[in-house]
């Protein structure tokens, strides 16, 4: 029965590295210790699908159990219409068609950030929060997952508003602060200023920080002093793999939201999200 799904496979592809594991959507643990493999260079569409499906392969998931894939760009209806941290050839590609031929079965695509977002609202910082919540992920970009009640905004893309004329995350990304050698007190005048303007655009009534640097909120986060409280997400750098995950296993129940990402209208997968069955 489809209800039954307790377990998908979830895989996220950043700019750094490539991860999976199988996750207890009941649950949002990892159901075995994930998997990383350096993500390719050049990073073109040819090279990651072939890491995904030795990612893949390596668990060798049973053929009935959902997969979820983050990409680190927005997908709509599938396509990526811009990509500001992978090589510029995935620009046009429809990545759950691309991935669904790789690894030989059906494979929902979310954004990396949104399916963060599902994650913390599911199972970490954001659980049972109403009103507006913006998760935000410092890693290779700035990524933002939007929420109203729980349900997603997606594609919002908010690491690339123009902040003091420099698209934001090219100036207050992790891969930034590491890059310039930043100390957390360096770094977090520029996160303030980003999230400060986030704020003054969209009132959110929490904002949830994640990426991997989110292990180390507490050196930066009380450094910031803004209206909403601002909070490490809970599932660290682990929220990309159980949100795609997640929404593999809701898509496959007919159960997911209604976005341009997940389940369609009627609980159908629409293009960009195909039908894990
Ligand atoms: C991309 C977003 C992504 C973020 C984090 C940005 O450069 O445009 O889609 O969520 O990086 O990976």
């Amino acid at each position: 029965m489809p209800s039954a799904i307790t377990t998908a496979f979830g895989i996220d592809i950043g700019g750094s590295g490539i991860k999976g594991a199988p996750v207890d959507v009941t649950s949002g643990e990892l159901r075995a210790k994930r998997r990383r493999i350096p993500t390719p260079q050049p990073s073109t569409p040819e090279a990651i699908a072939e890491v995904v499906a030795e990612l893949v392969d390596a668990f060798d998931p049973d053929p009935a159990m959902p997969i979820g894939l983050t990409f680190p760009a927005p997908i709509k209806h599938g396509i990526v219409p811009f990509i500001a941290n992978l090589d510029e050839t995935w620009m046009g590609v429809d990545v759950p068609e691309l991935m669904s031929a790789a690894i030989g079965r059906d494979v929902l695509g979310v954004n990396d950030a949104d399916a963060a977002g599902c994650a913390e609202v599911r199972y970490g910082a954001a659980k049972d929060v109403a009103g507006v919540v913006l998760v935000s992920t410092l890693g290779t970009g700035i990524g933002s997952g939007l929420f109203v009640d729980g349900t997603l905004v997606p594609n919002t893309e908010l690491g690339h508003l123009e902040i003091d004329g420099h698209d934001a995350e090219s100036r207050a990304a992790a891969s930034i602060k590491d890059d310039e050698g930043l100390s957390y007190a360096e770094w977090a005048p520029r996160l303030q200023r980003y999230y400060e303007t986030v704020e003054m655009l969209f009132s959110p009534d929490l904002i949830v920080v994640g990426g991997g640097v989110s292990k180390d909120a507490k050196k930066f986060l009380p450094l910031l002093d803004l209206k909403a409280p601002i909070v490490a997400a809970g599932l660290r750098n682990t929220a990309g793999i159980v949100g795609a995950a997640a929404l593999a296993a809701e898509a496959y129940r007919g159960t997911g939201p209604r976005g341009q990402n997940a389940a369609g209208p009627g609980g159908r997968p629409t293009a960009g999200a195909r039908d894990p069955r």
